[in-house]
């Protein structure tokens, strides 16, 4: 039995050495194996001979944040399976592409630290054997905040999710709520596609100092990193304003704490329904939710607030 690709790398000698010592797969016994293909991946997952499946799919450069939907889903399932793939489909920007972080040998060890049964890291080809055609209609969801701002990116985001959702047949997946209008997109697009699949939003990890947990902050300088540290401090303060100010108001307010540093440009603050994504006028919806997007210097950070739930 061949389970894994023949290319004699890095993952390939630790996933032969693991298979002569016949360590059996379970996500629980923390042993895992990587796989590169859709094919030794659907071995990997018929011989763990687990009942329920979860699947947290990522980007890598992996850091707490991921961490903690991976420890969610080893928790919720017979079997973790995290899959790591720098989705081209779904950046609009090259350089942002090009910049990506990409840390596959750390990802596999903390993976593997965690109780991840299979990681699967693919390439661009495996995953895109010809051009990927579909186009998804998200209608009012995706003409919201990062739609505008990111042409094409959900659309990339529903094609790479889809793949990975047949491909591992998940009855759970697990989604970060850092990526909000993310987590209203892909169960819309369960929805339209009638994937039996659970979606679980997860919460927002972040470092001591309130900035939201980012593969994108390794990028930052060390001061920038210092200064990012406003944006969750802004979001904070600002739920404070409820009482005092109108919506109109608070989103003023927000825009005004970084308008006097170049160093900062706001794509968006949103407030809006949160499970809609569409902008409020006034106070009186159950579930309210802010949501930037803002450049320090060379990068784009986002995150959110939930002002009522
Ligand atoms: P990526 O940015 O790697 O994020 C993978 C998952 O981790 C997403 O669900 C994201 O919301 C979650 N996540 C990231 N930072 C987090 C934090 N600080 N707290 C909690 N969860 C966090 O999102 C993507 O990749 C891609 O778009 C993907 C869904 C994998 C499709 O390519």
């Amino acid at each position: 039995m061949q389970i894994f690709n023949q290319k004699k790398s890095f993952f390939f000698e630790i996933n032969l050495l693991r298979l002569k010592k016949c360590v059996p797969l379970h996500s629980k016994l923390l042993v895992m194996i990587i796989a590169k293909t859709i094919k030794d991946l659907q071995t990997a997952i018929s011989k763990s001979g687990a009942k329920s499946i979860g699947l947290v799919p990522t980007m890598g450069a992996l850091h707490d944040g991921h961490i903690s939907l991976v420890t969610r889903c080893v928790k919720e399932c017979d079997l973790c399976v995290v899959s790591v793939f720098v989705n081209p489909t779904q950046f609009n920007d090259k350089g942002d592409l090009e910049r990506y972080p990409r840390t596959p040998e750390a990802d596999a060890a903390l993976l593997e630290k965690n109780g991840c049964g299979i990681v699967f890291m693919p390439s661009v080809e495996e995953m895109y054997p010809q051009e990927d055609t579909r186009h998804f209609n998200f209608g009012k969801l995706e003409q919201v905040m990062e739609g505008p701002f990111r042409p094409g990116h959900f659309n990339g985001v529903a094609q790479i999710v889809s793949k990975l959702f047949y491909a591992v047949k998940p009855q759970k997946a697990y989604f970060g709520e850092k990526d909000f209008q993310q987590v209203a997109i892909i169960k819309d697009m369960v929805r339209q596609l009638q994937i039996p699949v659970e979606i679980i939003p997860c919460p927002i990890v972040r470092e001591a100092s309130g900035l939201a947990k980012s593969s994108r902050n390794t990028l930052l300088s060390d001061a920038e990193r210092i200064k990012a540290v406003k944006i969750s401090q802004v979001l904070k303060e600002s739920v404070n304003l409820m009482e005092s100010k109108s919506v109109k108001e608070v989103i003023e307010w927000v825009n005004n704490q970084f308008s006097d540093d170049s160093e900062f440009r706001m794509d968006y603050y949103s407030i809006v329904d949160g499970n809609t994504l569409q902008p409020i006028d006034n106070w009186n919806n159950n579930y309210i939710v802010g949501c930037i997007a803002i450049y320090l210097g060379k990068i784009r950070l986002i995150d959110n607030i939930c002002y009522k739930k």
